[in-house]
């Protein structure tokens, strides 16, 4: 079986070190792998106006940041289709016969988000269904593998409950059930703003973006949240809600101890030191500031060149949406056949009503 992968972003801003470390990373990796017979990553503007529905100006700009974001990053359009969403063929009007009310009033990223933008008493009907069209995002591509992060989980339930019942009630098999694909250690998975609240999140001003100039990452990083009662050095410190360590959890491997902090063999190490006190937060943030530099430069650098060249990236998202809307206009194809709703190439219809009313 080929294996395929589509995931995605909404362009509601820059990416920051979370997208990187919780999925954008491994999607490098996989690239890389060479073992995939397709690659698309779907810059999602129209999932990303179902909330933003009255503000495209700020969709507009961010198209371009999450492209760049994705190149600099080491997304390689010889290697992974970049497109965008709203310019490919859609399902989501045949998939919403297949779902319920009930079921994506159930769906816990809708539920959560629905309190988080107090939408209560009026929610879009736009999006109160974008889970149906993230499930037509991932299956127009005949997606098998899903790298996203943790939060996407009820999205590729209901897009396999989908899959399953549109197979099921037009006796074909024409759609395929995704997998997610989640990073490795939890530490990665979803990680904690500069605050330490429990997320990343703009509207905090809490994120370290991926295109943050040194000097932006080094002041993030020296007033990162730590352990409020370890006051002076000798002080024991705790490590768990600690977000230096939590980064550190993520981000840091033994080699960069050798480089950077030789006096510790690893972060175990380290950890157990701050614990017993005696270890200042200045020292492991410097540490940590190291550590994220040496993932921050190479794309710095590389966001540099792509910067020089923006209508050149306009090129690259075109060149991929075009080759992305040839496969999902291939499977829109399908599962029309598939719903006996392909009335001009269906001959054995024509035959049959040019046989009911033969004289
Ligand atoms: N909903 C995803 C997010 O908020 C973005 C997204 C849109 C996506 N379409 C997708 C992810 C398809 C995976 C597959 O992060």
């Amino acid at each position: 079986m080929s294996k395929i992968i589509l995931t995605g972003d909404r362009p509601t801003g820059k990416l920051h070190i979370g997208h990187y470390i919780g999925s954008l990373k491994r999607r490098v990796a996989l690239q890389n792998s060479g073992e995939f017979d397709a690659i698309n990553i779907m810059i999602a503007d129209a999932q990303a106006l179902t909330d933003n529905f009255d503000n495209p100006e700020k969709i507009r700009q961010n198209i371009i940041e999450v492209a760049l974001d994705y190149l600099s990053a080491g997304i390689d359009p010889s290697k992974t289709t970049i497109l965008i969403q709203s310019m490919i063929p859609e399902l989501t009007f045949y998939y919403m016969n297949l779902v319920t009310v009930s079921r994506l009033q159930r769906n816990p990223t809708v539920k959560a988000e629905i309190q988080m933008r107090n939408f209560e008493t009026s929610i879009p009907v736009g999006f109160f269904c974008y889970p149906i069209s993230q499930a037509a995002d991932i299956t127009a591509f005949k997606a098998n593998v899903v790298p996203v992060g943790e939060d996407q989980l009820p999205m590729l339930e209901q897009t396999r409950e989908i899959v399953r019942k549109f197979n099921d009630t037009y006796h074909c098999n024409v759609l395929v059930e995704p997998e997610a694909q989640l990073a490795a250690e939890s530490a990665a998975r979803r990680l904690p703003g500069t605050d330490g609240s429990a997320k990343m999140s703009k509207s905090l001003g809490n994120c370290i973006y991926l295109s943050d100039t040194p000097a932006d990452v080094k002041t993030k990083v020296m007033s990162m949240y730590t352990d409020p009662d370890h006051i002076k050095i000798t002080d024991p410190g705790k490590v768990e809600g600690n977000t230096v360590f939590t980064y550190l959890d993520a981000f840091s491997k033994p080699e960069h101890f050798a480089e950077y902090l030789p006096d510790y063999a690893n972060l175990d190490e380290l950890k157990d030191h701050y614990r017993r006190g005696g270890l200042g937060d200045v020292k492991v943030k410097k540490f940590l500031l190291a550590v994220l530099e040496e993932e921050l430069s190479p794309i710095r650098a590389r966001r540099a060149e792509y910067q020089k060249d923006i209508a050149g990236v306009y090129e690259i998202l075109k060149a991929g949406t075009e080759k992305a809307r040839e496969v999902a206009a291939q499977t829109l194809d399908e599962v029309r056949s598939a719903m006996k709703i392909n009335y001009f190439t269906d001959a054995a219809l024509i035959a049959e009503q040019a046989e009911k009313y033969k004289a």
